[in-house]
């Protein structure tokens, strides 16, 4: 089994190589992101290996089913980034659903104490032997209300980490997890009310017709003065410009990102020494209550040998067995109810 494996970095792979080496799968590492201009690099291999922003659209699909790819294996549990409808009886859809749900609520409660304790600040003044405290004042979690959106894998991890720190939880997902909501300090809220009495709100779902921009100018006019938003899910949960205005105007108190709705021409890479052309995003990143990290979140060693594992596994079981249980279904995009294997 030949696999393009697209947006490669160096972290990458130690793991991937150590997986595959115990199966029969090769993959030829491209620096390059999967899209209509490097879609051709595809040829001659059995499938591809892709990332959160490398592009399947109906144009790329159409031209890896002419190069004869049966399969695209992404390494990552999003997959907005794929025309599910367009994949449907086309090619295949494979996935890691869950690789370490700790490394991601983790790094959101990273971002947040980092941001609400200004530790990022502290870093720089004491470096440069400024032990002021002026301006470092932050706010005890203990007692205050954190609004999660999404009480899947990761939501939920994060759910467990708020609640050692004595934080009162107001969730709301789609679809609701059985037993979560004790009808004390976790319980499910609509939308509204979770906007209107969160101190903090976390998202956890994943990006659909249903949550894009989720957080926009109408939302955030719900929200608490001094809300602190945080984002480790997809950008486009957030409508970044209404985030801007939201920040300029003191309604948001702070914000941690990790995803940005334009992020994929610029995270991963190195830009230092050039000219950002993303005005929004270079204003975000100049306001002293805005913590952005690249798409960081994932980045654990456990997380990356289980990502690598389950792709290969995904890739092996597909080729030999002709059924994956990761397989995201193509025709109605569930991940949840059609894992029966091949969707068509
Ligand atoms: P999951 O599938 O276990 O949970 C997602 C939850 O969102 C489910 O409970 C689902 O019912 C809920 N949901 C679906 N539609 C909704 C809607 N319209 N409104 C509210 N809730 C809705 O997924 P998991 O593993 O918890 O991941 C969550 C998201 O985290 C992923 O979709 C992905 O976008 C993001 N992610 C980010 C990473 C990073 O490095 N920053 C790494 C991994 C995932």
């Amino acid at each position: 089994m030949k696999i393009a494996f697209f947006d490669a970095k160096p972290y990458d792979k130690p793991s991937f190589d150590q997986f595959s080496a115990e199966h029969d799968v090769i993959f030829k590492y491209f620096e390059t992101k999967l899209n209509e201009d490097t879609v051709d690099l595809a040829s001659g291999f059995d499938g591809v290996c892709v990332f959160v922003n490398d592009t399947v659209n109906a144009a790329v699909i159409d031209r890896l089913c002419e190069l004869g790819i049966q399969v695209v294996a992404l390494r990552c549990a999003g997959f907005n980034n794929v025309d599910l409808q367009y994949a449907f009886g086309r090619i295949h859809v494979l996935r890691v659903p869950a690789y370490s749900p700790y490394a991601v609520a983790e790094h959101a409660i990273a971002m947040l104490l980092t941001s609400i304790r200004r530790i990022h600040k502290a870093f720089i003044r004491t470096r440069d032997y400024n032990f002021s405290l002026a301006g470092m004042t932050g706010f005890d979690l203990h007692g205050k209300t954190v609004g999660v959106i999404g009480t899947g894998r990761i939501g939920r991890v994060f759910i467990n980490i708020c609640r050692g720190f004595g934080m009162k939880v107001l969730a709301y997902d789609k679809y609701p997890a059985e037993g979560l909501d004790n009808g004390d300090t976790i319980r499910y809220v609509p939308l509204d009310i979770l906007f209107a009495e969160s101190d903090i709100i976390s998202l956890h779902c994943p990006l659909t017709e249903d949550t894009y921009h989720i957080i926009d100018e109408e939302s955030l006019i719900k929200c608490k003065r001094g809300v602190v938003l945080l984002n480790t899910s997809r950008g486009a949960l957030v409508d970044a410009e209404a985030l801007l205005s939201g920040i300029k105007s003191r309604k948001v108190g702070a914000a941690c990102l990790d995803v940005y709705e334009e992020e994929s021409e610029l995270f991963f890479e190195d830009f230092s020494g050039h000219i950002l052309n993303d005005d929004t995003l270079a204003r975000l990143i100049s306001m002293p209550n805005v913590i952005v990290t690249s798409h960081q979140a994932f980045l654990t060693e456990e997380a990356l040998a289980n990502i690598a594992e389950t792709t290969v596994t995904n890739i092996v079981g597909f080729f030999r067995n002709r059924q994956c249980p990761n397989e995201v279904c193509c025709k109605c995009g569930s991940t949840t109810d059609c894992m029966n294997g091949i969707c068509f």
